[in-house]
């Protein structure tokens, strides 16, 4: 069954030119692109984003690094999504990812590490409801 994930394509990968070559591997991995935008974000809207991580070592810093340039917020759809796109980006830390996966083309670090992904149904839901509206969602 036909399921949607949310991504980001986060600071680091905008600024340097990677978000068309992305978009491009997450195509080519069979998802469709159901919505898309481009926007930057405050760090009070950053910390609303990633308020799981609020007690996290990490928090100022993601919360900073997430607001400090343009995104793209999408919402993609194929079968088994979250999972499948989660192996499509690679582990967390760029060092640990597996050769061809995203984090492992084009993260620098665990904290730029190029691309979001939704880890759960639940999670997926809040995070697609949190940038993007119904009518946008067509
Ligand atoms: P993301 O999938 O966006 O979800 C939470 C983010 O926290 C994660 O990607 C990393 O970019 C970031 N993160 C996790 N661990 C660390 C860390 N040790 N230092 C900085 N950022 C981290």
């Amino acid at each position: 069954m036909s399921q949607r994930t949310f991504s980001i394509i986060k600071p680091d990968a905008v600024k340097k030119g990677h978000a068309g070559a992305i978009l491009a591997e997450i195509e080519k991995a069979g998802f469709k692109i159901v919505s898309i935008k481009k926007v930057s974000i405050s760090k009070a809207q950053a910390e609303g984003f990633y308020y799981v991580h609020s007690e996290r070592p990490f928090f100022g810093e993601l919360t900073e690094f997430m607001s400090s340039g343009p995104i793209f917020p999408m919402v993609l759809e194929k079968e088994n999504a979250i999972a499948d796109l989660r192996k499509l980006m690679g582990a967390t830390d760029p060092a640990k990812a597996e050769e061809g996966t995203i984090r492992k083309q084009f993260a620098a670090s665990i904290g730029e590490n190029a691309i979001h992904g939704s880890d759960a149904e639940e999670t997926a839901a809040f995070e697609i409801g949190y940038f993007f509206a119904g009518y946008e969602l067509k």
